[in-house]
């Protein structure tokens, strides 16, 4: 962190509304009051391994009993050592003894209309097949399986096999290029591929098959691909390492019992942007993983049996992994997935869906809230909405008119809604408003979970005063905190454990009101948040410079009314090659083509120079005021050359 990124804490929304949660709320919530959030978090904070040990025990099945509950090493951390569960098996087996047997686990609706549902057994079947199928393909515990495939029952299928033999799945977004895809493939050295021949978005095809065929070019690592058929689109088979799910599903015994598995084996790999070019696998094990995911969800989503819960995320990013998949399910929960995007075929279609299967608990992106108000609320107006009870967002500051808005027109005025945050890294919701207990505010993700200490301090670790911006951070371990960056440790130590002294640091800024509600303002290092989805400015730039045209690139968000940050990109071009909108078209194409479609900037400008520093380091402050079309009002005096800002500024055609 440096001297810019201190100035730039200056906290400036004040938003004093209060929403307290409706008393018949209250009654039913599992958290029923403030006092009983305040009794719980103080147990935790006074004996942080009783309280989540106490947890463990009442919330998960064990095959064998822990002999500790945490074991902490700084930065690193064992919990429930000894151990040992099983992820698929708290998913599934638990439910099967009693009146879940038969109750829908998946509610899927396809983007064309089409919808299946699957019942805990019914999962349960698919999942014990497809683990023999993985066994036949060689796959082992420990191994590790890239699942590359579209919003569709088989992609929870895949991951909870992978879960239930102690593979490792690697799940990449099917947005992310042939690139992007092989890269993360490359660095887990994962075994398998499962993918599909394509899936629908926006009324046409992705297709997935022939990106995974480009990518096995250059992964030496992987053995076979399984691939579902979904839009029929055209593949080539490569015989002996390209298999039809179907084909190996019709043959496959349902008999497969979950391995116990150590409370410290690797349950998954997820890549998320950095500050350098190459994103980081952040591991996450099993024990504490899936207990942190069960607790959350049950209480902040104050989850009934009754309850048909729906999360909009796509299975790709963190969110589907802990609140479609293993919380829910863990649970017991009716959990809806949708295949398709929020306008398609129109803009009605999430409160079409809501309707159609009565959801009680939604969970979206504020920039999904952003857009949908955007189009009017004659939309929501065409649908029954009343079975809505609880609403919740995710992945970025929500500002207080889009709140307000989700407030008012989604939930009628009488829906708590929990504004959560967390990360990849934190594996489950650290900051959030229990619904039944804490007063909302319109753009504060409130509290800390029972069990998690926050807070916001300076560079040298020291908590600030109230309504100060610092550096939001993490005081002590937490059961699903990620454990190491994969094959990486050094990497894991430095981005987590090194700029603030002992404590674990987000990446984010904050502030704490007197009330000591967070208030998230965003990242403080070279990472974006573009649509809720994290992208490092320094992985834009290597896929830009790339390009042989390409001198040198810096990168900058800029404030996006939908997508909340915009990328914006400043390019010096080799010599001799001429600027032109040509050439920014070709520049956006080979950013999509190098990371996929997330990554492709909004504006590029063409620059002689970029403001650096006298030591050559590119001020990137100066930037971020320039795209957003502000005054700098920083200092410039480590400026190498003034008159970079103003030719800058001239450029006014971007
Ligand atoms: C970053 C993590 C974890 C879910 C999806 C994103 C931002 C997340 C909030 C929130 C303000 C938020 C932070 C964080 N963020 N939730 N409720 N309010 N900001 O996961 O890709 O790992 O990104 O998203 O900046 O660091 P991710």
């Amino acid at each position: 962190m440096s001297k810019e990124v201190e100035e730039e804490i200056t906290s400036v929304l004040h938003e004093n509304r209060l929403f307290k949660p409706a008393s018949d709320f209250s009654k039913q919530a599992h958290i029923k009051s403030r006092a009983a959030y305040t009794r719980l978090y103080k147990k935790a904070e006074k004996d942080p391994e009783g309280f989540w040990g106490d947890l463990a025990k009442s919330e998960l099945h064990w095959f064998k009993p822990w002999k500790k509950v945490l074991h902490w090493k700084p930065p690193f951390a064992k919990w429930f050592v000894g151990g040992t569960t099983n992820v698929a098996y708290n998913c599934l087996d638990r439910h099967l003894e009693g009146p879940r047997k038969n109750k829908a686990a998946i509610i899927w609706e396809g983007e064309r209309g089409d919808s299946r549902t699957l019942t805990y057994q019914d999962l349960h079947r698919e999942v014990s097949k497809f683990s023999n199928v993985l066994k036949s393909k060689g796959v082992k515990k420990g191994d590790r399986v890239a699942i590359y495939m579209p919003m569709i029952p088989e992609l929870a299928i895949a991951m909870l096999a992978c879960a239930r033999i102690g593979a490792t799945h690697s799940i990449i977004f099917g947005g992310f290029s042939a690139a992007a895809l092989r890269d993360r493939i490359n660095d887990a050295e994962a075994k398998l591929v499962v993918t599909a021949d394509g899936g629908y978005r926006k009324g046409g095809v992705i297709t997935l098959k022939d990106k995974v065929d480009e990518a096995l070019e250059e992964a030496p690592s992987v053995e076979s691909m399984i691939v579902v058929k979904r839009t029929e689109n055209d593949v080539v088979m490569k015989v002996g390492r390209d298999f039809w799910w179907t084909d190996l599903m019709k043959g496959a015994s349902a008999d497969c019992k979950a391995t116990a598995l150590d409370s410290e084996h690797p349950l998954f790999i997820l890549y998320t942007s950095g500050t350098t070019g190459k994103p980081k696998g952040v591991v996450h094990t099993t024990g504490g993983y899936l207990l942190s995911a069960t607790v959350t969800s049950k209480w902040i989503f104050d989850l009934k049996e009754e309850d048909t819960y729906w999360c909009t995320a796509d299975i790709g990013w963190v969110t589907g992994h802990s609140y479609i998949i293993y919380g829910m399910l863990s649970n017991g929960v009716s959990s809806l997935m949708y295949e398709g995007v929020p306008t398609y075929p129109d803009p009605g279609r999430f409160w079409e869906i809501i309707e159609k299967y009565r959801v009680n608990i939604f969970y979206t992106a504020p920039t999904a809230i952003r857009a949908l108000s955007k189009l009017g609320k004659q939309w929501p107006k065409k649908y029954d909405l009343s079975s809505l009870r609880l609403l919740g967002t995710v992945g970025e500051p929500i500002n207080p008119e889009a709140w307000m808005w989700y407030h008012k027109v989604i939930g009628g005025g009488k829906c708590p809604i929990v504004d959560t945050w967390w990360q990849t890294e934190t594996g489950a919701i650290m900051l959030s408003p229990l619904p039944g207990a804490i007063a909302t505010k319109p753009g504060s993700a409130t509290l800390p979970f029972p069990g998690i200490s926050a807070d916001v301090v300076n560079k040298a670790g020291k908590s600030v005063p109230a309504n100060v911006g610092g550096y939001l951070v993490i005081t002590r371990p937490w059961p699903s905190m990620l454990r190491t960056v994969w094959r990486n440790p050094k990497r894991y130590k430095e981005t987590y454990w090194s700029d603030i002294p002992g404590v674990y640091f987000s990446g984010d800024g904050a502030r704490k009101d007197k009330d000591g509600y967070f208030w998230i303002m965003g990242r403080v290092d070279d990472v974006m948040n573009v649509s809720g989805h994290r992208l490092g400015t320094m992985e834009v730039e290597s896929a830009l410079v790339s390009h042989a045209k390409v001198s040198e690139a810096a990168v900058v968000g800029a404030p996006d009314e939908i997508k909340g940050t915009a990328i914006f990109a400043f390019v010096t071009l080799e010599s001799g090659q001429t600027a032109n909108d040509a050439l920014k078209k070709t520049l956006k194409t080979h950013v999509t083509k190098e990371i996929g479609a997330i990554a492709r900037p909004d504006q590029i400008r063409f620059t002689d120079n970029l403001p650096k520093t006298r030591s050559g380091k590119i001020m990137r402050r100066l930037l971020r005021d320039i795209a957003a079309g502000r005054e700098s009002i920083g200092d410039t005096s480590t400026l190498e050359d003034y008159t970079v800002l103003a030719k800058l500024r001239d450029d006014d055609e971007a």
